[in-house]
């Protein structure tokens, strides 16, 4: 039987969400049926409602969730009714060479960015006709339908606002640490952008013991807060390249080992090398504008020795990252908890956006009742 669920809809009209049914179809074969319970509000949504990324519509927003499994359609083995889930946004076919590999995240057969279960269609619809669900997941919604694959099993005792993080930014930035760059302990490191994913590789780069940990930013609330998360120095960013190159090279005599750009911004993309000591690695995990260009000074960048690599979904395989950092958070060794500066209702959706993009909040997690 359908079911219906208030959700947050873009309608591809403006940057406002609608708060609205729609209906929810049971879970087909390989399916599971979730009930959301936190929806964490994330840069990547952010990027769609301002028309950076386009999508098919109407789409339910969210992709940072975390629910209990609801009901499982046929062949589902890997998840039961009951049994607490975070939501993967990059649900792996299980079939390609790089799964094949044990690369999820660079998974080939997925239909996640076009919003689609892997059979091409979607189980929401409102009266119009089809819904689509964001990256597959759909997480500002009170149900959802996912691939199997997308539905990752974590212990009950992982309070849910927690575990909706984990399901992208915490995922993201530790990744972008442990996975992607495989910071060494004593190395050091300098942090573009301190929203909620940058302060998740700060986490990170703390977690794998680097020296100093520079965190840059335009706000002082979120150095402060990159502070509390293990940033060692804070660098206040007056959008002067040349400025902020000087003082991450004060702090760490002479630049750093590594450099991540947390932001998508093309100006800090175009800076990053210039952050970085001879045989650095500059980290890409912010996500511009589709078609953005980035210019590099070439010859300094192979002179010097120095790497850029692309970070997605933190180098992540969901089956086994989600679990390790629910594991790290229940240990205290993740201090996730004090990443969430705001609980909103589903209909607050809009104001915590505006807040996002003021850069005044740490972290909106919507909480269902
Ligand atoms: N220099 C330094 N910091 C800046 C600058 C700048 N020129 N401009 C903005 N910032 C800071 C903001 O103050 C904010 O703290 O960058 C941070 C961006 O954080 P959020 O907007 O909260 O975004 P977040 O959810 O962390 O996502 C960041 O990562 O995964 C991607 O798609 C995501 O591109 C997005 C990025
Ligand atoms: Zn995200």
């Amino acid at each position: 039987m359908p079911r219906t669920a208030l959700a947050a809809v873009h309608d591809g009209r403006g940057d406002k969400l609608a708060i609205r049914e729609i209906q929810v179809a049971d879970p087909g074969p390989g399916e599971v049926l979730v009930r959301i319970a936190a929806s964490g509000v994330c840069g990547s949504d952010r990027h769609v409602l301002d028309g950076e990324w386009t999508l098919p519509t109407p789409t339910v927003m969210g992709h940072e969730g975390a629910g209990i499994v609801e009901a499982v359609g046929s062949g589902v083995t890997d998840v039961a009714p009951g049994d607490s889930v975070i939501l993967s946004w990059y649900y792996p076919c299980r079939r390609c060479r790089a799964c094949a590999a044990g690369k999820a995240w660079a998974c080939t057969g997925t239909r996640s960015n076009e919003c689609l279960l892997p059979d091409g269609t979607t189980r929401l619809r409102d009266a119009a006709g089809v819904v689509y669900p964001y990256l597959a997941v759909g997480t500002m919604s009170e149900y959802t339908v996912v691939p199997e694959s997308a539905a990752i099993r974590v212990p009950a005792d992982v309070p849910m606002d927690v575990a909706s993080l984990i399901g992208c930014s915490i995922t993201t930035g530790v990744g972008a640490v442990v996975n992607n760059a495989r910071v060494p302990a004593g190395a050091s490191a300098a942090v573009v952008g301190c929203g909620g994913v940058g302060l998740a590789v700060v986490m990170g780069l703390a977690l794998a013991g680097a020296y100093p940990i520079v965190a840059v930013d335009t706000a002082e609330e979120k150095l402060a807060a990159a502070r509390s998360f293990g940033a060692t120095h804070t660098v206040r960013s007056q959008g002067d390249a040349a400025q902020v190159a000087a003082e991450v090279a004060e702090i760490t005599s002479g630049g750093a080992d590594y450099a991540f750009e947390v932001i998508g911004r093309v100006e800090t993309i175009e800076s990053l090398p210039s952050l970085l000591t001879t045989g650095g690695v500059g980290v890409l995990v912010g996500l511009p504008p589709q078609g953005v260009k980035a210019g590099i000074d070439v010859l300094e960048l192979a002179e010097s020795g120095k790497t850029l690599i692309g970070s997605n979904y933190g180098g992540a395989v969901p089956s086994l990252d989600f679990p390790r950092l629910a594991g790290l958070y229940l240990a205290g060794r993740l201090p996730l908890d004090s990443l969430i500066s705001h609980r909103v209702r589903l209909e607050e959706v809009n104001e915590a956006f505006d807040a996002m993009r003021a850069g005044t909040r740490t972290r909106s997690v919507i909480v269902f009742e």
